[in-house]
């Protein structure tokens, strides 16, 4: 029971470190918001389906409005991005540009 206690405080420290951590992830919109995509697209946008990450500033956007538009077919991500207000989509392409 005793080297329960030490177990548990580290358990509490790494939460806190884990919760202060994502505290300043809400600094980059973009960043919390992409991490939506990392499941299919592989983690900061590469190593899954299509890479999504470097690419110039505003591709992001325009496939992300074709795919809400219905232009791209009736799809995964036609659905997803019906998930999305402009600022966000515009959030999401601004980050993932920035990622290599
Ligand atoms: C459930 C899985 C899934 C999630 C989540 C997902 N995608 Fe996709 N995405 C796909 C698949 C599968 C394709 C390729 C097929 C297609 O075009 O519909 C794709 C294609 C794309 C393309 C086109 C790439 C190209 O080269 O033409 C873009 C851009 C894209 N996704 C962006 C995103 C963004 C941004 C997010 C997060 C907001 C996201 N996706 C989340 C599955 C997903």
């Amino acid at each position: 029971m005793k080297t329960r206690i030490p177990m548990l405080a580290s358990l509490v420290l790494a939460m806190l470190a884990t919760t202060s951590h994502a505290q300043t992830q809400v600094g980059q919109p973009g960043r919390l918001l992409a991490s939506n995509c990392f499941q299919c697209h592989g983690t900061n946008g590469k190593g899954g389906f299509d890479a999504i990450n470097g690419k110039s500033v505003g591709e992001i956007y325009k496939k992300l409005k074709e795919f809400q538009a219905g232009k791209e077919g009736d799809g995964i991500m036609a659905k997803h991005a019906l998930g999305y207000t402009d600022a966000q989509m515009q959030a999401l392409d601004k980050w993932l540009s920035t990622q290599r």
